[in-house]
């Protein structure tokens, strides 16, 4: 079921985010708007209420999930160790598509971290998830484990049509609008001493290190399985290729008198014609390009194409989250 709450000053609003709120509290999953892509919630101290997350994604129960937080204070109660680094980057980037990985308090909320002695902890700044959580929080509910709103493996909503699409009308999801961002937050590691970046996201690497005030490790094969580092990932039910431009071109040359249904999405337009191609410009911004990412390939798998071919995005940094996630799409 819909919750009304893309106006927040609208009453209806007020009510949607309340009755989500008791869900939660009652052990109720949730559909939940956030700044990155939206989440499916449930109070992240309850391991039978989480266990319904694992059931309802078809995601392996060892794989961990973000606990989300109105405050730094409440990231608190789930950190056994609250790192100088942690600080810092909460500091700079809290409310925000950040999520932070700590050691975890022992005893607490031991299934939303997937058996892992780590936690990863994220403050969002969309105004419903910070309502929701606030008001959550005043009814006893100290955090909310949310994964991506998507089957194991598939892409990620960032729309509340896309969340209804993934787990039917059953599911009580507040709608709070088109996320902003569009891809899942950066993922920094402060829990094994120096800092590693575990997942890009919008937030270059260069502003993470600036406010970190030093270099963060990449991710290697000591990081523990997550489903967001997995390769295959983010998967289109089409056939997904990343190409460089001037190779695109060429393969669409080859594809002369193909039935095969394709759709071509790149900054250029294609130089070659080919009939019946869909093509769809990805934006030249970053920011507007991760905006946009998960919902065109959604359109795209909608219409049947049986092949996307993308043109790898520019080799620039700012690019790093949009480029991870394509690569990811693309090994599925
Ligand atoms: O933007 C986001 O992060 C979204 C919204 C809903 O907040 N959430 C999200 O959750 O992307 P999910 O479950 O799809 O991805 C969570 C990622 C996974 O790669 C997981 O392995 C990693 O976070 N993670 C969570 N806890 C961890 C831990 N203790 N150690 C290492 N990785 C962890
Ligand atoms: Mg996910």
């Amino acid at each position: 079921m819909l919750l009304d709450a893309r106006d927040p000053a609208a009453a209806a609003a007020t009510q949607a985010v309340h009755q989500a709120a008791r869900a939660l509290a009652d052990g109720e999953l949730v559909g939940m708007p956030t700044e990155t892509v939206y989440g499916l919630a449930a109070r992240a101290d309850d391991d039978a209420a989480v266990a319904k997350i694992f059931a309802a994604k078809g995601r392996p129960a060892d794989h961990p999930l973000i606990v989300h937080v109105p405050d730094v204070g409440s990231a608190q109660v789930f950190a056994a160790d609250w790192p100088a680094v942690a600080q810092q980057l909460a500091a700079r980037f809290w409310p925000g598509p950040l999520t932070l990985i700590v050691p975890r308090a022992p005893g607490v909320a031991g299934a939303s971290a997937g058996g892992q002695d780590s936690i990863g902890l994220r403050c969002p700044s969309h105004p419903v998830a910070q309502a929701l959580l606030r008001e959550a929080k005043a009814l006893g509910v100290p955090g909310v484990a949310a994964p991506s709103a998507n089957r194991f493996g598939r892409i990620s909503p960032t729309r509340a049509a896309h969340v209804v699409e993934e787990f039917g009308d059953a599911l009580l999801v507040l709608d709070g609008g088109d996320c902003e961002v569009g891809i899942e937050s950066s993922i920094v590691d402060c829990s094994r001493g120096r800092p590693v970046l575990l997942r890009p996201g919008v937030l270059t690497r260069r502003q993470l290190e600036a406010a970190a005030g030093q270099p963060l490790a990449d991710r290697d094969e000591a990081a523990p399985r997550a489903s967001g580092t997995l390769e295959a990932h983010y998967a289109p039910r089409a056939k997904l290729r990343l190409m460089a431009g001037p190779m695109l071109n060429t393969a669409l040359q080859m594809l002369e008198g193909s039935t095969l249904k394709l759709a071509v999405y790149s900054r250029t337009v294609p130089a070659k014609a080919v009939r019946g191609l869909r093509h769809r410009v990805m934006p030249s911004q970053a920011s507007q390009a991760a905006h946009e990412l998960f919902s065109a390939l959604r359109e795209l798998d909608a219409e049947g194409v049986h092949l996307i071919w993308v043109e790898e995005p520019p080799a620039d940094p700012e690019w790093d989250g949009v480029r991870d996630r394509l690569q990811r799409a693309a090994a599925a």
